[in-house]
């Protein structure tokens, strides 16, 4: 049987970076070997691109980048290649695509940038294409399409270079403490802060600014995190919900990345018709951010049954432990079943 040729993008120019490797490994391990051909190419943290064909243990280890297992690729902007241009020895070789999953969390690889290149190139996106990353990625215009949409979003402001100080203060007081600082742009809470009086205010500020020239105030939304799994363009698969019980605190990056440190209940425990509520929302949000192929939509729950957006990640975690893999799975899909949907969604199986 003829072998679709599928990239895997890993790694990326991100402060996700290692979340990324963790992710790609679990993907190229788990894909259907028998249908798909995957072209493994490499990103570095300052953003140098390879073809890596060595073990992916060594991805998950992070010890792929060595010259024995990698050789300078790019992916062609022109149409004509339709893929990966290799450079070995002086010597150029076209490896010619039939898909690209970009395995890549947050900046450059989750905001639309490669995806903006493989669009260009005319090869498949496994996942959200451009339009829909870069507008998941901004939480500031994410909130206003949903609301838009006729989701409740928490009340926010934005801040940028040329904000006055003493405005900001005051329309931190209208937002109320507690209140969360974070980097328009950006991922795995970094960034991020849950401010709880105004004196420390300006250190989340300038944290938050060193990932990002905008940066987004919200006020703070009781209850917890819910998270849906979707997968799928027009008709839509929707997983079972997860719920984040927290031990402490907000989702932080350590904690986010310390299992112990947080309860992860599929599926959530939420009573039927509000999980039903939720899913719709979620596929409402979906739609309104223009998503296709695969996203997990968060949201909030509040005491009072209300549902709040907090943000969809385009790219999620994809390790066999990571919340969409397991939504989906709760929902009677297999890890291999999950990727094999998202390729055939890509390539029109
Ligand atoms: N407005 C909010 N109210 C309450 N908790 C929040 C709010 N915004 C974020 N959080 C907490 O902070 C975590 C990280 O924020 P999030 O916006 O999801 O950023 P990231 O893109 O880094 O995951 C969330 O998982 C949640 O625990
Ligand atoms: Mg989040």
């Amino acid at each position: 049987m003829h072998k679709l040729k599928i990239a895997v993008l890993f790694g990326g120019c991100s402060p996700e970076y290692n979340v990324s490797l963790q992710s790609a490994y679990s993907i190229i391990t788990h894909l259907n070997n028998d249908k798909y051909e995957p072209v493994l190419i490499g990103i570095t943290p300052t953003g140098e691109w390879f073809r890596f064909t060595g073990d992916p243990v060594k991805i998950k280890d992070n010890t792929w980048c060595n010259s024995q297992d990698c050789v300078r690729a790019i992916i062609s902007p022109s149409r004509e290649v339709q893929g990966v241009l290799e450079f070995d020895n002086g010597k150029i070789r076209e490896i010619k695509l039939d898909a690209a999953m970009p395995v890549l969390h947050g900046k450059n690889g989750e905001d639309g940038t490669i995806q903006g290149l493989l669009e260009l190139a005319g090869i498949p996106i496994v996942g959200c294409r451009t339009l829909s990353s870069a507008l998941c990625m901004d939480k500031d215009r994410a909130h206003k399409l949903a609301y838009a949409a006729g989701v409740r979003v928490p009340r926010s402001f934005i801040i940028d270079d040329k904000k006055n100080w003493e405005t900001v203060c005051e329309q931190a007081e209208n937002i109320g403490y507690p209140l969360f600082v974070k980097p328009v742009r950006a991922g795995s809470s970094i960034g991020i802060t849950k401010v709880l009086n105004r004196n420390d205010l300006a250190t989340a500020v300038k944290l938050a600014f060193a990932y990002d020239d905008r940066i987004i105030i919200e006020e703070n939304i009781n209850g917890f995190e819910v998270s849906c799994a979707i997968l799928g363009n027009d008709e839509l698969i929707v997983g079972e919900l997860g719920e984040i019980e927290l031990k402490n605190g907000f989702f932080d990056y350590t904690e986010k990345y310390t299992p112990k440190s947080w309860t992860f209940h599929v599926p959530a425990r939420i009573p039927a018709p509000k999980a039903e509520e939720i899913k719709n929302t979620a596929v409402k949000i979906y739609k309104a951010l223009d998503c296709s192929g695969f996203a997990r939509v968060d949201m909030f729950l509040t005491p009072m049954g209300e549902i709040v957006f907090n943000e969809v990640n385009t790219i999620p975690g994809f390790t066999i432990h990571s919340q969409y893999p397991r939504l989906l799975q709760a929902a009677g899909m297999t890890f291999e079943q999950v990727i094999d949907t998202a390729v055939g969604l890509a390539v029109g199986a």
